[in-house]
């Protein structure tokens, strides 16, 4: 058979050939071991060396043509699928896919309500660096090198890169009351929610990184019942009417006087539970009238303003509302448990 008549044919069978199967007959046909081109290959041998060389070179190209046809055959298959055609119609009443849909995280979600709240009060949301300096996070609030305070807040150091002293992983978020204060004169009122770092081991109720609620208000007339009345409007609209806030004495280096605040326990309403540990009450953060030391660090001058400053430990909340018992399961990243909100 001449060569250009095997062409033709290969080429017309090759255009039948709708699917891999057919495909694979055709391939096996031509290209295999006893296929057609093999057997034009054995033909040479009873060729003059002439003959050889010429005819050689025409079934090498022959084989080439074969084999780059059956590529885009292939391809072509691949693409219109099994049956060669198109397919320029799909069926409106097959079920769509659903898409796995993300949501957020609880904390998240409670912080917003919180943000809204204070928001809603006439508080801004401001923030600053998790990475601080000494300065921030420590002297400008009153606490200096060798203060004992600072064994209250087990510190994180980090190497500063650019050389200097050591900066700290914020271990509170008080001081974006600071950084805040020198850019903006009162009066004012903030919130400043982030995430702090602390030195130490973790149990079902500490983790070594949370978040903190920061909050301050300065004005010149402004007193703890201020506060009081503040305080205790956010847990109302936090949590509902239930729940009752209560200010014990404390101590804080950059408020004067301190307070401890307490809210009732919302998961047992005050009867005793374990998450209150049987006291009817849970401590929420701290609190107090901001230190004149600390408005005189961030440039105001001394007794021109009055102002509270309070700090909520955030999971602590977020536990009551979803009445989780272990702050851990927040940054577990198990869904099991992210499924749930
Ligand atoms: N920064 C304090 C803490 O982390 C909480 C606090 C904030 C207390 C503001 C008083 C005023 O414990």
């Amino acid at each position: 058979m001449k060569l250009t008549e095997l062409k033709n044919n290969f080429h017309k069978e090759l255009e039948g050939a709708q699917d891999n199967k057919a495909l694979e007959f055709l391939r096996v046909k031509y290209l295999g071991r006893k296929g057609v081109v093999a057997d034009l290959l054995n033909e040479l041998k009873n060729m003059s060396a002439e003959e050889r060389r010429e005819a050689g070179n025409k079934i090498n190209s022959f084989k080439k043509e074969i084999e780059e046809a059956f590529e885009i055959k292939r391809a072509e298959i691949e693409v219109l699928g099994e049956g060669g055609q198109a397919k320029d119609w799909f069926d409106v009443t097959v079920p769509g896919v659903k898409h796995p849909k993300g949501h957020f995280h609880p904390r998240t979600i409670v912080m917003r309500q919180a943000e809204s709240i204070f928001q809603s009060m006439g508080f801004s949301v401001a923030d600053g660096p998790e990475l601080e300096t000494d300065w921030y996070n420590f002297e400008a609030l009153n606490i200096p090198k060798e203060h004992p305070a600072r064994d209250m807040q087990d510190t994180f150091y980090v190497a500063n890169p650019a050389g200097g002293s050591d900066l700290v992983m914020r271990t509170q978020t008080s001081p974006v009351q600071v950084r805040f204060m020198e850019k903006n004169n009162p009066p004012l009122r903030i919130i400043a929610p982030g995430k702090v770092f602390r030195r130490e081991a973790t149990d079902a109720s500490h983790d070594y990184q949370f978040y903190q609620v920061e909050g301050l208000m300065v004005d010149r007339h402004i007193s703890v019942a201020n506060f009081k009345a503040i305080i205790a409007e956010f847990f109302k609209r936090f949590y509902g009417d239930k729940v009752d806030v209560r200010l014990r004495p404390s101590y804080f280096p950059f408020t004067e006087p301190s307070f401890e605040i307490d809210i009732s326990c919302v998961i047992c309403n005050q009867k005793g539970c374990s998450v209150c540990q049987q006291r009817g009450w849970t401590e929420a953060g701290g609190a107090g009238m901001v230190n004149q030391i600390v408005f005189e660090n961030a440039g105001y001058s001394r007794n021109e303003w009055q102002g509270f400053a309070f700090g909520f430990g955030f999971e602590r909340l977020v536990m009551m509302k979803y009445k989780i018992d272990d702050i851990r399961l927040l940054n577990s990243g198990d869904m099991r448990f992210l499924k749930q909100f």
